[in-house]
């Protein structure tokens, strides 16, 4: 539903979402289509603040959040989370680090590869002293089958000891080309990292400035929720989180402040729950032309040089 997820968050009864994800605007100057991505710094994180205490209190004892943030304020957000836990309010259980490919190309620092996902459960884990006993009795959901991956163990060692199910993913998540669906890899290409979605993938719709990827939701959806769960995302944008969770069969609510966007989103959720398939769109609907990459001109390699080994004579 579109509006500010301020307002609607209050009106809302306290204990009642099973899964949040929130992936807000990172305070990077981003272009929205309502949303001002450049605030003061003091303002950003006090409002940082207000929305994380407001996920705390919709959020089930045996809740689950997740919430997706940039380097530019991970730390204060990392320590916002600590002061709830020190109030009861829940409990921080993973700092993951989301290793994407495509990030955006620099000119004078290293590429940025990745984003911090932080972890946390609901107040009932608060009651719980000894860390053996959440693991043999959590007291919120955690489908480990669901998410488990081949180990070394069992694909390189031929190890006895392998569990035959596979292993837990580490926190550094990139998911693998045979679990990401559709066409994320291009001819040529051997990175296999879950890639943000690029202008000419098919999953992107093409209207919204940061859509994430299907597969990185489905799996925080299928280990921290259940069929008939309610999956709520605070910055819906455009839909990604609420399509997933409507894939897997999760109940699903949102909010979005661009009614525009608000819009769209429901006509991909609404695709998603009618044909349990992900909405793809091809380039030439989006505008983009797609050709085969362009090949550098190789650098002119004279014949020989005096000692008789090949030179370099072009500029490179
Ligand atoms: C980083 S984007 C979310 C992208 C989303 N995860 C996706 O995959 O499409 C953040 C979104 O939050 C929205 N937004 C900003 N302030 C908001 C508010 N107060 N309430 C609800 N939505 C808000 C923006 O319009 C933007 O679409």
């Amino acid at each position: 539903m579109s509006g500010d997820c301020l307002k609607k968050m209050a009106a809302w009864p306290k204990d009642s979402a099973d899964l949040i994800f929130a992936d807000p605007p990172y305070n990077i100057g981003f272009k929205y289509d309502k949303y001002d991505d450049n605030r003061e710094h003091e303002d950003y994180v006090k409002w940082t603040n207000n929305w994380i205490d407001a996920c705390a209190r919709l959020l089930k004892p045996s809740g689950s959040l997740y919430i997706l943030i940039g380097d530019e304020y991970a730390a204060e957000t990392r320590l916002h989370l600590r002061k709830l836990q020190d109030e009861k309010q829940l409990v921080f259980r993973n700092w993951i680090i989301w290793h994407y490919t495509f990030g955006q190309n620099c000119k004078l620092k290293f590429n940025r590869s990745h984003a911090h996902l932080f972890y946390c459960v609901g107040s009932a884990a608060t009651k719980i002293k000894a860390a053996d006993k959440i693991t043999k009795n959590p007291p919120f959901t955690f489908n480990r089958d669901s998410v488990v991956v081949p180990s070394a163990r069992q694909t390189t060692y031929n190890d006895a000891r392998a569990n035959p199910k596979g292993k837990l993913p580490d926190d550094t998540w990139y998911l693998r080309p045979q679990t990401a669906e559709g066409d994320y890899f291009r001819e040529g290409e051997d990175t296999w990292y879950q890639s943000r979605l690029a202008g000419t993938f098919k999953e992107r719709q093409g209207w919204h400035p940061c859509q994430l990827p299907e597969a990185l939701l489905e799996r925080i959806i299928k280990v921290s929720s259940n069929e008939g769960d309610l999956v709520f995302d605070p910055f819906a944008g455009s839909g990604t989180t609420l399509a997933a969770a409507a894939k897997l069969n999760r109940d699903w609510l949102g909010c979005e402040l661009s009614k525009d966007y608000a819009k769209r989103a429901l006509q991909r959720i609404k695709h998603v729950a009618k044909t349990g398939k992900t909405m793809k769109v091809d380039c030439i609907d989006k505008g983009i032309q797609r050709g085969k990459p362009k090949k550098k001109a190789e650098p002119h390699r004279s014949k020989k040089g005096a000692d008789g080994k090949l030179v370099w004579s072009g500029k490179v």
